[in-house]
C-alpha cells in the first residue's frame, strides 16, 4: 500500500491503494508511519515528498473500516494516535497533491510541512456529510491555516474546493499544471536538501512551535534553536563561505 522511491538525497513516498482512492485504512497508516520514520533515521535522505496518484492523494479515512465502530471502541483503541507520529518526523515532508484530497487525506496533507498541488486537486473536509467531524487535525490545523470564517465554511458545509481556492485560502503553497506537481515538489525537496540539515530541522521545529506556543514563548524557543546552531560545523562553514565568497559545503554536522 506504500511505495518508497529513493532518489537520494530525497525520497518519494507514495500512497498506493488505487481501488479505494487511497482511503487511509489503519494498515495503510501503519505502513506509512514506519516508512516515514525509517526515512527520518536515514542519513542519506534529506527531505521527503509524500504523494498519491494523479486521481487521488487520499479520499479520506477508510469509511468501510469506520462505519461499524462505536464511540467506546474508538476512544479505547484511538486508531488516530498513530497519525501523531507523523508530526514527530524531523525532516521536512512536502505533500505533492493531485486529485482528491479529502477528509483524512486533507488532514494528512496538512500534517506535512508544505503542500504543492496540481491544478486538478480537490480539497475539502466532507466529514459532516457522513455524520461526523474531522478527527485527525482538520478543525485545528485548517483553522490555523485559513482562518476561522473559512474553516467554519469548509467544515460545516463539507464543500469541495479547487486547488486555486485552496491556494488563495492559504492551505496550499504552490499550484502547478497537472503534469508538474510531483516534479515541482521534488525540485523544492532538492533545493531544501542543499541546506544544512540540522538548520533545516531546527527551522521546521521552530515554525511548528508557532502553532503551539504564545508569541513570547515562541520567540524564546526560536532564539534557543537559533543559538544552538552556533555549535554546528555547518554554521561555521556557511558564514566562512559567505566571507570567502564561495558556495558553502554543508555536512549536516
Ligand atoms: C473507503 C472509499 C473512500 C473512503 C472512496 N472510496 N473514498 N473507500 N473510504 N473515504 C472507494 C469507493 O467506495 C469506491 O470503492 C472507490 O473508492 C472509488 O470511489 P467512487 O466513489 O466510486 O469514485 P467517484 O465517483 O470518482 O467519487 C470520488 C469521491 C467519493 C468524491 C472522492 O469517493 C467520495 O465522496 N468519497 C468519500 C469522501 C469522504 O467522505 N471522505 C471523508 C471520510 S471521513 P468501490 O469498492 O465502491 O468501487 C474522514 C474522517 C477522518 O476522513 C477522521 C475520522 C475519525
Amino acid at each position: 500500500m506504500i511505495l518508497v522511491h529513493r532518489e537520494e538525497p530525497i525520497a518519494v513516498v507514495q500512497l498506493n491503494r488505487p481501488e479505494a482512492l487511497n482511503a487511509l485504512s489503519p494498515e495503510l497508516m501503519k505502513e506509512l508511519v514506519s516508512a516515514l520514520e525509517e526515512l527520518d533515521r536515514d542519513e542519506k535522505i534529506r527531505c521527503i515528498v509524500l504523494t498519491g496518484s494523479d486521481k487521488a492523494f487520499a479520499a479520506g479515512a477508510d469509511l468501510k473500516w469506520m462505519v461499524s465502530h462505536t464511540a467506546k471502541e474508538l476512544l479505547a483503541k484511538d486508531p488516530l494516535a498513530i497519525w501523531d507520529r507523523i508530526s514527530n518526523v524531523k525532516k521536512p515532508i512536502i505533500a505533492a497533491v493531485s486529485g482528491f484530497c479529502l477528509g483524512g487525506g486533507c488532514e494528512l496533507a496538512m500534517m506535512c510541512d508544505m503542500i504543492v498541488a496540481s491544478e486538478t486537486a480537490k480539497f475539502g473536509q466532507p466529514e459532516i456529510n457522513v455524520g461526523i467531524i474531522p478527527g485527525a487535525g482538520g478543525t485545528q490545523r485548517l483553522t490555523h491555516l485559513i482562518g476561522k470564517s473559512k474553516a467554519m465554511e469548509w467544515i460545516l458545509t463539507g464543500n469541495i474546493y479547487s486547488a486555486k481556492e485552496a491556494f488563495e485560502a492559504g492551505l496550499v503553497g504552490k499550484v502547478t499544471p497537472a503534469a508538474e506537481y510531483l516534479n515541482e515538489a521534488k525540485k523544492l525537496a532538492l533545493k531544501i536538501s542543499e541546506k544544512g540539515s540540522i538548520a533545516v530541522a531546527h527551522a521546521k521545529q521552530a515554525i511548528l512551535k508557532s502553532f503551539e506556543l504564545p508569541l513570547a514563548q515562541g520567540l524564546k524557543e526560536e532564539r534557543r534553536l537559533c543559538f544552538e546552531l552556533f555549535d554546528t560545523q555547518d554554521q561555521k562553514e556557511g558564514m566562512r563561505a559567505f566571507l570567502e565568497k564561495r558556495k558553502p559545503e554543508f555536512k549536516g554536522r
